[in-house]
């Protein structure tokens, strides 16, 4: 699997590079305005952009910000156009669809991506919620999809505590009690074929539980990734999944599990996917456990 650090930090950026593991960096708006806040002022953020894109050599996703396909088509080209020369990897994210509200145009990113596929632009599809978008960015044209499963799994915890009264803490995003009812139930070879307490199967779905747009099918931010993998392999699409808004190790783990391409990681996941109490522990007994002798042939 393929890892990239979803941040616009460089100091995370660099140190994630440093450790041999880093294939790529995804940004976002959201991610550049907390590295401007960050840096108090200490930033000009077009050399910033440009250090990052010289200190990876892997895709770098860079954001556009407007609404309407025509829009977004011209920043992607200026994107493309002031920042690909400095080492070749920029891809550009344009959003599945850029409605805000019910009723919006819900066809600008793929009319966008279509273009852009065109023009020879690369494309990363940004938040995928539902295979069905995956689905029609690869049909534009798009050369990445970036499902959200984080904010998935975010979303079906909430709502699921919300009709339970429970308040589930983001560690326990797959509650046990709805994890029985998957053995109960027996369901979907799928799910049999993953870590069964990484899945939240809500067995009576009810329409208050899944407001617009939703999709009906899909139990977990990692069952979303499944469900495009499957789709792209039906149909022999090039188009890579980018699994996406990443919270912990353990999703991460999970998108291993299952053969995400590439996982879009922040910085402290990835920090925490190298942990473990009983390393440290070993660590330690093999540090105090080091004999004179041993040290004296190692210093030679
Ligand atoms: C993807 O490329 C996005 O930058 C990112 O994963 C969004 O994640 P969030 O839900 O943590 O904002």
């Amino acid at each position: 699997m393929d890892i990239f650090v979803d941040t616009a930090d460089l100091d995370e950026i660099k140190e994630a590079e440093s450790w041999g593991i880093l294939d790529g960096v995804t940004t976002n708006p959201s991610l550049i305005k907390s590295a401007v806040e960050s840096a108090k002022g200490d930033i000009r953020l077009e050399k910033h952009i440009e250090e990052i894109l010289k200190t990876v050599d892997g895709p770098v996703s860079l954001e556009a910000t407007k609404v309407d396909s025509e829009g977004m088509i011209k920043e992607a080209e200026t994107l493309y156009e002031k920042f690909n020369p400095v080492n070749d990897n920029v891809v550009v994210k344009i959003p599945i669809n850029t409605a805000m509200d019910k009723g919006d145009d819900n066809f600008e990113g793929v009319k966008a991506i279509k273009v852009l596929s065109e023009k020879g632009i690369p494309v990363n599809c940004t938040l995928v919620m539902k295979p069905n978008q995956a689905l029609m960015a690869a049909k534009a044209g798009a050369d990445y999809v970036s499902p959200f499963l984080g904010r998935i799994d975010d979303y079906i915890r909430n709502q699921i505590g919300l009709e339970r009264g429970q308040d589930y803490p983001k560690g326990t995003y797959y509650p046990e009690e709805l994890t029985e009812r998957i053995r109960e139930t027996g369901l979907r070879r799928r799910i049999s074929e993953l870590d069964r307490s990484d899945i939240v199967y809500q067995d009576e779905p009810t329409m208050e539980l899944y407001d617009w747009g939703n999709d009906q099918g899909i139990r977990s931010g990692i069952d979303l990734v499944w469900s495009i993998k499957e789709i792209f392999k039906n149909y022999s699409f090039d188009t890579k999944i980018i699994a996406a808004s990443i919270r912990t190790a353990r999703q991460a783990r999970s998108c291993a599990e299952i053969g995400a391409e590439i996982a879009t990681i922040p910085f402290d996941v990835i920090e925490d996917m190298m942990d473990h109490l009983k390393t440290s522990e070993g660590m330690k007994s093999f540090d105090d456990d080091v004999i004179p002798e041993y040290k004296e042939i190692l210093e030679d």
